[in-house]
């Protein structure tokens, strides 16, 4: 008989927090098709965790059609979507164009709604299914420079808690997961190492936590939960009470300083070997 496990679709599994969450998700028993633009290491995954690798760059609308259409042709569709995929190239919103402020949101908020939208037909046929979107309190704490990557954060947020109120009674529901800062693995583990600082443990959360909290938002359908060293919704809560808290933290615990010069750095061209 064939394998009736669901599937789960993990994007962003290339690198980063994705590979943490599709293990977790593996480890849970689910069968999983894993995306991304870098095929190298989508494939190492895959063999790891005998999952599909289906290569896509999702801003372009012909390569998620393709991966839907491998989705269903492969695995006979998604129950699980996790859109994890995302990132900020930490320029100052000015000094990119308005096409490069597009595309943060093209690939944090536009194609989320896309890729669900063209897998809730299936998840209601079946009558199932659950969407996790992957997003950050960027902008509740006024995040240096982040601009159009909050706006995209903050826009999932909205967008899952009103999918979750209209399709949640015909068997599919959504839950948001929203991260602080993350150690181990990611862009602001990245970030750190390429100044030589050391994150946190206080204060960042491991990249395993968020595996942990994609799986407990599905297992226990939950519309929210804040990746965060204490009690993150609380935090996130007084941000929303108190908006002159965020920009007020970040001058006092140097985050300002601290981005400054990772703006300074991208401006640098780029060293070629
Ligand atoms: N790290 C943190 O501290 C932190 C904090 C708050 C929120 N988050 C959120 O957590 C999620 C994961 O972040 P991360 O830190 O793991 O980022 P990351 O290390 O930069 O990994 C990003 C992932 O997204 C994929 N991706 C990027 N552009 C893509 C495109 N056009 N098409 C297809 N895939 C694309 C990358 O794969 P390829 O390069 O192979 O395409 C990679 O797998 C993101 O949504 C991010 O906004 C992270």
């Amino acid at each position: 008989m064939a394998d009736q496990s669901p599937v789960a679709l993990v994007t962003g599994a290339s690198h980063g927090i994705g590979p943490y969450i599709a293990r977790s998700l593996a480890g849970a028993g689910y069968r999983l098709i894993l995306t991304g633009r870098s095929a190298s290491e989508l494939d190492a995954l895959a063999d790891e965790l005998n999952a599909l690798a289906v290569p896509a760059d999702l801003t372009r609308p012909e390569d998620l059609a393709a991966l839907v259409e491998a989705a269903e042709r492969e695995l006979g569709g998604v129950d699980v979507l996790v859109n994890n995929a995302g990132g900020d190239p930490q320029r100052e919103f000015e000094a990119m164009t308005w096409r490069e402020n597009a595309s943060i949101l093209e690939l944090n908020l536009i194609v989320p709604m896309r890729l669900t939208h063209l897998l809730l037909p299936g998840m209601l046929r079946r009558g199932r299914g659950h969407v996790v979107n992957i997003s950050s309190i960027a902008g509740r704490v006024s995040f240096p420079y982040t601009e159009a990557y909050a706006a995209a954060k903050d826009g999932l947020i909205g967008f899952t808690r009103v999918l979750r109120n209209d399709f949640r009674g015909r068997g599919v529901s959504a839950s948001v997961v929203v991260l602080g800062a993350i150690r181990d693995a990611g862009q602001g583990q990245r970030t750190a190492d390429e100044l030589g600082l050391k994150l946190p443990v206080m204060g960042t959360s491991p990249a395993g936590a968020v595996a942990r909290a994609v799986l407990a938002a599905i297992k226990r359908d939950r519309a929210e939960i804040v990746v965060m060293p204490g009690p993150g919704r609380l935090i996130k809560a007084l941000m929303d009470l108190f908006p002159g808290l965020g920009p007020a933290m970040n001058q006092a615990v140097g985050a300002n300083a601290t981005m400054r010069s990772v703006i300074e750095r991208r401006k640098q061209p780029a060293k070629v070997a």
